[in-house]
């Protein structure tokens, strides 16, 4: 499967990513992972990241295109890929169609999950992450529920930051859902639902 997930920050991609992940082993590519370790190893892409990513907003299409041009090509991607968090813009969403027309691996799929802001900005207050593995929690995991690593709050999961983020997805991002659904391409899943729900409507819109 070739698919790319879409939705608001903090609507829940990267949880059902996991998910697909865990259950198919398809690759999975999250830009904010990459540009967040990116930051912390203080490579030249991190460096000239931050200050976008710590203000919530988007870091350079350049920059970005760059980077998954490479990325895609990786052995790993030959048998599928879940894009999460990318493209968010339309020149990064023709990039991409540009890019595996190249390759021939066509997208089988844009997930939508959809979640109303406020509930959004109640979840990213609380979203925790683990420093170890990477899982995603809430305020509620003293430690990490896999592996017992210690839990973060990303510092991009402020009040503030989070309201910016949004209006930077309804300016910038909202409109692939159209660009999408133009291509015939789009599956919308309600995503304010318990996640094992979710999951059950993801795998039935994918037909997994
Ligand atoms: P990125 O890391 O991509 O952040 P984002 O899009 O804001 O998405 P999040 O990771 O915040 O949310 P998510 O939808 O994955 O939700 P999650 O599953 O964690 O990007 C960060 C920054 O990097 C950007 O601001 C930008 O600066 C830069 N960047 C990245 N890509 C870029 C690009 N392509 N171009 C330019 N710049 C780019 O869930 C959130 C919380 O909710 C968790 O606590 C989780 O446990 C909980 N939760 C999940 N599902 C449910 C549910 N069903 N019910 C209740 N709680 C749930
Ligand atoms: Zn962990």
């Amino acid at each position: 499967m070739n698919i790319v997930l879409l939705g608001a920050p903090g609507a829940g991609k990267g949880t059902q990513a996991a998910k697909l992940v865990a259950e198919y082993g398809t690759a999975h590519i999250s830009t904010g992972d990459i540009l967040r370790a990116a930051v912390r190893d203080q490579t030249e892409l991190g460096k000239q990241a931050k200050a976008f990513m710590d203000a919530g907003d988007l870091v350079p299409d350049s920059l970005i295109i760059d980077l998954m041009n490479e990325r895609l090509q990786q052995p790993d991607c030959e048998t599928g890929f879940i894009l999460d968090g990318f493209p968010r813009t339309t020149a990064q969403a023709v990039a991409l169609d540009a890019l595996l027309s190249e390759i021939k691996r066509p997208l089988d799929a844009a997930l939508l999950v959809d979640v109303d802001p406020e509930v959004i900005v109640k979840r990213l207050s609380a979203r925790r992450c683990c420093k170890d593995c990477g899982n995603i929690g809430t305020a509620a995991d003293a430690s990490c529920p896999k592996c017992g690593g210690e839990m973060y709050q990303r510092d991009d999961d402020n009040e503030a930051t989070v309201r910016n983020r949004l209006d930077v997805y309804a300016k910038s991002t909202a409109p692939l859902v159209d660009y999408y659904r133009g291509k015939d391409l789009l599956i919308s899943v309600d995503g304010d639902r318990p996640v094992d729900d979710v999951y059950a409507d993801v795998k039935k819109g994918l037909n997994l």
